[in-house]
């Protein structure tokens, strides 16, 4: 059996489980579900689906939903399969609204396949549902809070690794350009007599998403003298590049063409953030420990000698979701290649 099938079927298993606690523990705060204006419990993604058809559609497979699920987080070096408890504060969540918007989230034990859910964002105090706006004419009743959409509802989980307090300290927090006007894009919404309103994506592309990532990147390779300069500028993050996660990385590579063939590819400059322990500068030069991911709007430039027998020169800007892989393994992205023919 492979690991996305025996996944699957624990997925499965404690779903059945998880699904009776809720029912035995109905009616305590622990899931932070109680009655809502409607007199509608709500407690899981499945009910609002009925009627929001598209945005569950969205949700569904996104990392928020997978959250809990994901092969990735449950690696043996990882959270190994959740026995470390710390991670579930996250991945399997209680409501904002139970816990605190802005606040560190709690897990919680139910619904094991949801992750962070529809109920988790937009559950109520009260039981009820929040949103943009007050709409006592619908079905599910939503009222306003400014609470609910606000960054601080993304820090809750989003500033572990300071990604809320990059966004903070870029021109996107000046400018009033916050996580959902780049992560939550505008789209359109049939309602069910045909007519269209405009709703928000919410797939959350992020680090695996490659039209996302090359939003975040300006990348040039020029020759200047003798010299190649390579350059990277933050143009499209609200934040660092690469953001959270200490194991993401971006390489910037080059290589010289010769006459006697292309030469090996080279690592000019690798940004990121190392782990607590890493003693090892991420590039020579750097500080132990010192983050080389590129904050909102900033530009590094490395330059490098160029050999007299040089043809071209060859450039290349990768994402890895991890720094220990090659360019061959699916878990990097080639997001830019640039060539320069030389005189
Ligand atoms: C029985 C149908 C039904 C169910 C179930 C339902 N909704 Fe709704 N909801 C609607 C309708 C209809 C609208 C209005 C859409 C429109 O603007 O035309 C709406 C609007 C909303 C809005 C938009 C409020 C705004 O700011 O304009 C939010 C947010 C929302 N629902 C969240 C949820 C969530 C989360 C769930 C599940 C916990 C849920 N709904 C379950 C029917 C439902
Ligand atoms: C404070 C909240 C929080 C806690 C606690 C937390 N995580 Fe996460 N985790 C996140 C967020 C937010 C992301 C998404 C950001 C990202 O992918 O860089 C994430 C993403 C990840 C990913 C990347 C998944 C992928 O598909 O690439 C891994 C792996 C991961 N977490 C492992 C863990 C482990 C292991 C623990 C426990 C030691 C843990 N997390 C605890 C919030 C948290
Ligand atoms: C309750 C915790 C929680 C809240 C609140 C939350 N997230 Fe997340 N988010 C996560 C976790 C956990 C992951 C990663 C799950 C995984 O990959 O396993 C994640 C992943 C993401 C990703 C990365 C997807 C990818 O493929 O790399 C983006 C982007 C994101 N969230 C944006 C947001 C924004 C914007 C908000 C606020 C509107 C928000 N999140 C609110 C926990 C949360
Ligand atoms: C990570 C937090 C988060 C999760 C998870 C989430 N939402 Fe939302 N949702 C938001 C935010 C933020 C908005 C935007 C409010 C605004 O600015 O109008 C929103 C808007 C909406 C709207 C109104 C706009 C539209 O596109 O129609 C509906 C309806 C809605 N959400 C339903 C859901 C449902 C159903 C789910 C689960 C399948 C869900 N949401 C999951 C945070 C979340
Ligand atoms: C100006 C647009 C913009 C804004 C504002 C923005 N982001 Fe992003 N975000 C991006 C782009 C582009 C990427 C892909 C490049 C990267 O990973 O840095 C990204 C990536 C991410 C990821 C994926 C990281 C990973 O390792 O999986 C997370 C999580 C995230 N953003 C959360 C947030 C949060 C939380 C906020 C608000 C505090 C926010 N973003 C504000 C554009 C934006």
């Amino acid at each position: 059996m492979n690991l996305k099938a025996r996944i699957t079927i624990l997925v499965a298993v404690l779903g059945t489980f998880g699904g009776a606690i809720a029912f035995l523990s109905a009616g305590g705060p622990a899931n932070g579900a109680s009655h809502g204006a409607g007199g509608k419990r709500w407690e899981s993604a499945a009910q609002c689906r009925e009627c929001h058809q598209d945005v569950y559609e969205e949700w569904h497979g996104s990392h928020h939903q997978i959250a809990f699920s994901n092969p990735e987080v449950r690696l043996p070096e990882m959270s190994d399969n959740f026995r470390k408890p710390e991670c579930m504060d996250c991945h399997l969540p209680r409501p904002l609204a139970v816990t605190g918007f802005g606040k560190r989230t709690l897990p919680r034990r139910t619904h094991f396949d949801e992750g962070v859910s529809c109920i988790t964002c937009h559950l109520a105090p009260d039981g009820g549902i929040l949103g943009r706006n007050d709409r006592p004419e619908v079905p599910c009743q939503p009222k306003a809070s400014a609470e609910f959409f606000a960054v601080d509802a993304c820090a809750s989980c989003h500033n572990q690794h300071w990604t809320t307090d990059q966004w903070r300290a870029s021109h996107y927090a000046a400018e009033g350009v916050d996580c959902a006007a780049c992560h939550m894009p505008a789209v359109d919404r049939v309602r069910k007599d045909g007519s269209k309103r405009l709703g928000r994506g919410h797939v959350y592309a992020g680090a695996h998403d490659k039209a996302m990532l090359q939003k975040a990147a300006e990348f040039t390779a020029a020759k200047a003298g003798q010299e190649l300069v390579l350059s990277l500028k933050n143009v499209g993050a609200g934040h660092n590049f690469p953001t959270e996660e200490r194991h993401r990385a971006v390489d910037m590579v080059y290589r010289f063409v010769t006459a006697e063939g292309q030469g090996t590819w080279t690592r000019a400059y690798r940004f990121r953030q190392p782990y607590r322990d890493e003693a090892e500068p991420i590039n020579p030069g750097n500080a132990s420990g010192e983050n080389t991911q590129l904050p909102a709007g900033a530009t590094k430039e490395v330059r490098v000698p160029i050999p007299a027998e040089a043809k071209a020169i060859e450039a290349r800007l990768w994402y890895r979701l991890t720094p220990f892989c090659d360019d061959a393994d699916p878990r990097s992205t080639l997001l830019f290649e640039r060539r320069v023919e030389l005189p």
